[in-house]
């Protein structure tokens, strides 16, 4: 069965308590609960860390695995063309790689409107709270087939 890679950047950790006012009362937990309810015809597996190196790791990991990837690159968004070099990796593979994000970045600070990774994501999900993800592994799944 296909394992569809749900990986989550810095501070995602902390979802729950951190500025509820944007990101909802749901903790990581909460996310996880959510997204195994819609996870039938394949395996999930959720994946948090604040550690740009790690995430870089499992985007080759997907590579290697042949994963498509839901992806929540949180602050990386905006500076990290490290990121970016490795979500390229995983299209340029041609494996599915939906960036996510639970707020709408473009409503808010101006330093949030610039995505390095949108340019090298198959497509982007945003401002939809948990439902991004929900929204994003629907998609996997029709495209899965
Ligand atoms: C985020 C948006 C980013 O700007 C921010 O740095 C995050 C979370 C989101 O899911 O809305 O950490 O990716």
């Amino acid at each position: 069965m296909t394992t569809v890679l749900v990986l989550n950047g810095p501070n995602l950790g902390r979802l729950g308590s951190r500025e509820p006012d944007v990101y909802g009362s749901g903790t990581l937990e909460d996310l996880r609960g959510v997204l195994e309810a819609e996870a039938s015809g394949f395996t999930l597996d959720l994946r948090q860390t604040d550690d740009e190196a790690t995430l870089i790791g499992w985007l080759h990991d997907a590579v290697d695995a042949r994963s498509p990837v839901v992806l929540n690159p949180a602050a990386f968004t905006h500076y990290s063309y490290a990121l970016r070099d490795a979500a390229a990796l995983v299209t340029k593979a041609g494996l599915l790689l939906v960036e996510v994000h639970i707020s709408n970045p473009h409503a808010r600070e101006e330093f949030r409107h610039t995505s390095v990774i949108s340019a090298v994501a198959t497509g982007v999900i945003a401002g939809f709270g948990f439902d991004s993800y929900v929204l994003a592994l629907q998609l996997v799944k029709r495209r899965l087939g």
